[in-house]
Formats: C-alpha cells, structure tokens, sequence
C-alpha cells in the first residue's frame, strides 16, 4: 500500500509510519541494544539491526520497515570514522579542512558496507512481504557538515564557512559523498530495499540559493540514479524554501516538516508527486483527544491520495510508546475514504 501510495497509485488508506520508529521508543529496541557494547557495533551486527527493523511493524503496526542503521555509515566508508558519544551524538576525530583531506576521502563502491545489505537481506525474510522497506542515506550536504564539523551543531557555521571560503573544495566533497552513496544506496536496492529516502536533515540552515547549489544539486544526482529502480523520497528538513525547485527533481515522494502548510505545498508540488509528513513530534506529548483532533485535521488537509502520514523530523526519544501507537491507530481509523467495498467494486 504504501509502495502504491509513494507511485501515486490508489490506495484503500493513507499509509503511514514515522521517523526514528526503529529505536529511540521501544522499550524493546532498548533490550537489543543493550546487547551490544556501542551504537556502532549494534549497526554493524546485521541479526540485531534486522530485529529492530521488524520491532515497530510488529508493536506499532506500521506500515513500512525502515532499515536499521545510520547516515554517518557513508563518511566511515569514506575514510571518515565516527564515534557515537552517550547522550552526545556523532563525534568525528578526523575533519575535512584542507585539499589534502578531501583527496584523501576515498569514493566507495558500496562493497564495504556489506553489513547494510546483510542487515537488509535478513529483515526482508523476517517482513516476509507484509510491508515494504525503507533504505536510506543522507543528503551530501548534511553529510559534508557532520565531516567537516566534526559533531552536531546548532548553526553548522563552520560547514557552511567551508561552502563560502573553499566553494571548488566543496564541490569536490559533496561529488564524492553523491557518487559513494549511489553506489551504496543501489546495493540497498539489490538487497531488497523497495523505497529510498534522502535524509537533508540540515537543509534549513542554508540560504535557497545555497541549498540549490550545495545541496539539491546532488540529491538529484543521487535521485537520477535511484529512482530507475525505486520509488525516492527527498526530505529537505526545515528547507520549505527548496519545495519550487524539488517539484523539478526524480523523486516520487517529498518530506515535508511541521512548518509547512500541506494545502501551500500541494499547490507549489503540484499533483504528480507524493506528500510525505508532517505532525510534529511534539504532538505526541499531548492528550490523546488533542493527538486525534489534530492528527483528523492533518488527513484532512492532505486528502487520501498521494499521501504517506509520517511525522514532521523523527520521534523524540521520551515519547510514550501507547502515544505512538495511538497515533498510527489514528490514522488508520481516520483516513479511509472509501470502502473497501466500493474499492473492489
Ligand atoms: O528511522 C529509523 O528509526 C532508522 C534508523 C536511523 C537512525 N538514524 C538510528 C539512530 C535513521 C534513519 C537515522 C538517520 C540519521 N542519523 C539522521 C537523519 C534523520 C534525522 O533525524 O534528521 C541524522 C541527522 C543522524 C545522525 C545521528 N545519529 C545523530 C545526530 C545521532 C544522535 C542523536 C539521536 O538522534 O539519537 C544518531 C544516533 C542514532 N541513530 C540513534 C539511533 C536509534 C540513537 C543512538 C542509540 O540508540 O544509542
């Protein structure tokens, strides 16, 4: 369903499913992880990232797997490894800053990754068909910023300070993270991955001209590719600026965040493409009343057709999973449109 909803075909429901659903809310993805002695063995151990993968169809009843793993997985193949610091996040002892660093950054062919596709390979026997799954990287840019900042920040002025002082540098970066990740993101689809998303997490500190020449530029590299296999979704976080220039890109499917309005970004998108979004995580700290209420009035205003519920930017890692739960109930309660009846007619 949700393959066909993300190729604009019809559909009985929207489909639905959420950022950050492997991990971060599950009590049970906690007892996996706790299996392993850091992130970055859990991600590489493909019997553990499959588990987790199936967790939320299994407990959330959603409507598509997303594999378990990371973006920062593409700047480790590159040469670029990361540690992932406790109640921290990323942290990078090697930064991009120089020519000598850039030429040193190796174009993977995807064949070090092969814990990815393994992972993959094992969750599509455990899905067994009953949904699709989700592949993923990110988006160059935001990948590029996490490399040459070295750990997460509020501005990422020191990324973009390396757009505006070493622009061919850049330029020279972000090719080679676009042609890694096409080589990578094709060995997810070989696995068995049905559907891409393109993570551009940090797309909404760049001004639209930048973002059109740093970052769209080399989504749409990646998008090219991919999309003659599989359905693609581009997610420009925060970056509604960019939605004119995405309706001209490959991808079936764009992400849009909670700041914008679902009625403005149909009409900017137009009707050939699929809307993907957008509650705001935050919503699922309220009432269960408030979470109905609002969640109606999000199908409302995106309709039944070419449309994927998902929230905004990923699940915050306090919500309460019946919270969770109740909101994909919601939407499997509140978006038919038709019966299934008149549908098989
Ligand atoms: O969506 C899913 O559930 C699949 C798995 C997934 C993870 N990271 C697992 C993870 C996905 C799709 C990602 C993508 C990702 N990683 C993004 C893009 C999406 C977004 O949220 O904007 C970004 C920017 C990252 C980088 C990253 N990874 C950060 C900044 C952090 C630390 C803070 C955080 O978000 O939790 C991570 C760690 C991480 N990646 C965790 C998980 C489940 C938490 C670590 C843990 O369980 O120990």
């Amino acid at each position: 369903m949700l393959l066909r909803a993300a190729k604009g075909e019809e559909v009985e429901r929207a489909p639905v499913w959420l950022m950050r659903q492997a991990g971060r809310v599950l009590p049970e993805y906690r007892a996996v992880r706790a299996k392993s002695k850091n992130f970055i063995e859990f991600v590489k151990n493909p019997e553990l990232a499959a588990e987790v993968t199936v967790q939320p169809v299994d407990i959330l009843g959603v409507d598509a797997a997303i594999i378990f793993s990371d973006i920062l997985v593409i700047p480790e193949a590159m040469g670029l490894p990361y540690q992932m610091i406790e109640a921290k996040g990323p942290w990078f002892e090697k930064t991009l800053a120089t020519q000598e660093d850039v030429d040193k950054l190796i174009i993977t062919d995807g064949s070090n990754l092969q814990y990815v596709y393994d992972a993959i390979r094992l969750a599509k026997k455990q899905l067994d068909n009953r949904v699709p799954l989700i592949g993923f990287c990110g988006a160059p840019w935001t990948l590029l910023a996490y490399m040459v900042e070295g750990s997460g920040s509020k501005t990422f002025s020191k990324a973009k300070k390396f757009l505006y002082t070493q622009p061919k540098l850049a330029h020279q970066t972000l090719e080679k993270i676009a042609k890694s990740s096409i080589n990578y993101l094709l060995a997810q689809v070989e696995a068995g991955a049905n559907l891409i998303q393109i993570f551009d997490s940090w797309a909404g500190v760049l001004s639209p001209e930048m973002h059109k020449e740093f970052s769209l530029k080399y989504m749409n590299m990646i998008c090219d590719e991919v999309s003659k296999k599989v359905p693609v979704t581009i997610f420009a976080k925060d970056a509604h600026f960019a939605l004119a220039e995405i309706k001209n890109s490959s991808c079936s499917v764009v992400g849009l965040d909670w700041s914008v309005n679902p009625q403005e970004a149909r009409k900017i998108i137009g009707s050939n493409k699929t809307l993907q979004g957008n509650a705001d995580p935050c919503l699922l700290y309220a009432s269960f009343d408030e979470i109905e209420k609002q969640t109606k009035q999000m199908l409302n205003a995106f309709g039944k057709d070419r449309y994927i519920a998902n929230l905004g930017h990923g699940l915050y890692p306090d919500t309460e999973k019946e919270k969770v739960k109740f909101f994909v109930d919601c939407i499997k309660k509140h978006s038919y449109t038709k019966t299934p009846q008149t549908l098989h007619a």
